[in-house]
């Protein structure tokens, strides 16, 4: 499938996907403290999901056994929720969620601290959010989509981080990964020229060290090599004749 222009009632329907994921997450950043688990957050998330008369994009994707990815610390993303998996104070943890409203898609992800956290983890959530925003200021008409990835590299690497290189973002709209495939590193070349009405989840997953990573025995959570920890921050983004749209993103949330 090639890269989907959608029209202006389906970013009409995409706006509200988008919203309603940008509240999922809200709600679950509210329970997050010392003492739940893993699993207590995919719940919220799946309930808060289908409150709006949405279907959770992961449950069942490939395999995928929850609505939510919940990935602590080291893991990276698509870490699987369980109640036996209880968040310490000090942990990090990487939410991805995905709804589908009304035959389209909305994906996005934030990275929270479990009650107090230390500077230098705080920090790689920062910088991991801010290279998301670097990126976007190339997510404009007439720009090439690796500029959007070279702007997350840039700002990832300046400030002693790594990108993953095995994981990338995507085109979305009708299916949760459609074309083109979005890195956050800069590969040979310039990318695809953009155009207003294209949607992409642009999704920079950002390691304290090296890049490297690995998927553990359960065939879905990918952990970092080194065991430092990694963060993750994703919004569904529309190109327009001006700036770009978060679709997955309201100020004054997270
Ligand atoms: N947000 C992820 C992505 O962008 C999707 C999670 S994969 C799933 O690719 F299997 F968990 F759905
Ligand atoms: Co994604």
């Amino acid at each position: 499938m090639s890269v989907t222009i959608k029209s202006a009632h389906e970013i009409e329907i995409m706006r509200e996907a988008g919203k309603i994921l940008a509240e999922v997450h809200d709600e679950m950043a509210k329970i997050i403290r010392p003492g739940i688990s893993t699993m207590d957050i995919n719940r919220r998330g799946e309930d808060v999901i289908r409150s709006y008369g949405c279907i959770p994009s992961f449950l069942n994707y490939n395999g995928y056994p929850a609505a939510i990815c919940v990935s602590v610390n080291d893991e990276v993303v698509h870490g699987i929720p369980n109640k036996k998996r209880i968040l310490q104070e000090g942990d990090i943890v990487s939410l991805d969620a995905g709804v589908i409203y009304k035959g389209y898609q909305s994906d996005a992800a934030r990275t929270h601290g479990v009650g107090q956290i230390s500077p230098e983890s705080q920090r790689l959530i920062d910088i991991t959010k801010q290279s998301f925003f670097k990126g976007i200021e190339f997510a404009r008409a007439g720009r090439h989509l690796y500029e959007i990835s070279k702007a997350i590299q840039d700002f990832v690497e300046a400030n002693g981080y790594s990108v993953v290189r095995d994981l990338v973002g995507h085109g979305i709209g009708r299916e949760l990964h459609e074309e083109p495939q979005v890195p956050n590193f800069k590969p040979i070349g310039r990318g695809m020229k953009l155009r207003p009405g294209m949607t992409l989840a642009i999704e920079p997953m950002v390691n304290e060290g090296a890049y490297d990573v690995w998927v553990l025995e359960d065939d879905w959570t990918v952990v970092t090599k080194d065991e430092t920890r990694s963060a993750h921050y994703e919004n569904t983004v529309l190109i327009t004749d001006g700036e770009p749209e978060l679709l997955s993103y309201c100020e004054n949330m997270s």
